[in-house]
């Protein structure tokens, strides 16, 4: 269960897999294109995780509906602005947004830095109207390539401080991180934090990358850091967070149930590792469920579970002043 007293957060939460599934329906409309079904009900079928996907690739496709009705700027600074509506409704203090704005800007072939500006744009406005406080990071999705990630790069960078981070997702068997090495030493040499999603689709050694060739201070998922006793003391040591995602990592059979997952193991071998949601809309979740199936399922103790929801605030790309006034 969430502690009302210490402050919530959610830090590995993708804005483009959390796109309501209404505003999906709205947008599709709006621009006139086809979605395999006009009604919410039919539609959530297509557009949310509805049993165990065999793999993290079949998980992904779910989220390609959401970012096929983004045909303007101005639905990806509604998507934004929603996101913080969202995250504020479901109680949370802080969080860090991230978002691709290759894959946002693909379908409809929208300037990659305008789909950048537009969802700053959305995350201030949203700022502005709610109580919580919102970081974002930007995605290189793999799955499209060095070239793109370039360009999605560049567009990252053109955001300023508007962007904190820089994150590594989508497809992590087929394009694994040495090919990405030039644009995370660009990222880091022009100040942004470092995360990457490592240790869901493939093995350890997909951690030791993002760490030693990436310069990873987080790690997305991070389950197979199980397999590798001393990649797990190294996480402890150096203070290298994990952020877990529950139901995510079952969703995409990287464990085969929320019983085994590895967790609790992480929290006992007193790594960093924190609790939140992924792609909660995708996904049919919120971080309420994530909290509550935390003890009943993956076996953690009330207080395993305090700690996680402190890391989360440790582990914010944020300075001290600002989490002490998250506090
Ligand atoms: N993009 C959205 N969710 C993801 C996940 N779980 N792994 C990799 N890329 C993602
Ligand atoms: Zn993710």
């Amino acid at each position: 269960m969430i502690d009302n007293s210490l402050p919530l957060t959610d830090i590995h939460r993708h804005l483009d897999g959390n796109i309501r599934p209404q505003t999906i329906l709205e947008l599709g409309r709006q621009f006139g294109l086809p979605l395999p079904a006009d009604n919410l009900e039919e539609l959530l079928a297509h557009v949310q995780v509805t049993r165990t996907e065999p793999d993290l690739v079949s998980f992904l496709q779910k989220l390609d509906w959401g970012v096929a009705v983004l045909g303007s700027l101005d639905a990806c600074r509604r998507i934004a602005y929603e996101n913080v509506a969202d995250a504020a409704a479901q109680g949370l203090d802080y969080t860090e947004l991230r978002f691709s704005p290759y894959y946002m800007a693909m379908k409809h072939q929208l300037p990659l830095p305008g789909v950048v500006e537009a969802v700053i744009d959305g995350i201030r406005a949203g700022c502005e109207d709610y109580p919580v406080m919102v970081r974002l990071i930007g995605i290189l999705s793999r799955t499209f390539g060095e070239d793109a990630c370039t360009q999605e790069l560049d567009a990252i960078l053109s955001g300023g401080d508007g962007i904190i981070a820089l994150d590594l997702a989508g497809d992590e068997l087929g394009f694994p991180g040495s090919l990405f090495l030039t644009h995370f030493t660009r990222a880091r040499d022009a100040g942004l934090h470092i995360t990457v999603h490592a240790g869901e689709a493939a093995g350890p050694e997909s951690i030791w990358q993002a760490i030693n060739e990436l310069g990873a201070q987080r790690i997305g998922h991070g389950v197979k850091a199980i397999e590798d006793p001393h990649l797990m003391d190294f996480l402890a040591l150096h203070r290298i967070g994990i952020e877990s995602c529950l139901t995510s990592n079952v969703q995409t059979s990287t464990v085969p149930s929320l019983e085994q997952h590895p967790l609790k193991r992480f929290l006992e071998h007193g790594i960093l590792a924190t609790i939140n949601s992924d792609d909660p809309a995708v996904q049919g979740i919120d971080l309420d469920y994530e909290y509550r199936v935390a003890a009943p399922k993956a076996g953690l103790s009330p207080q395993q579970i305090r700690t996680a929801q402190q890391n989360g605030l440790t582990l914010a790309f944020i300075s001290e002043a600002e989490k002490e006034m998250l506090r």
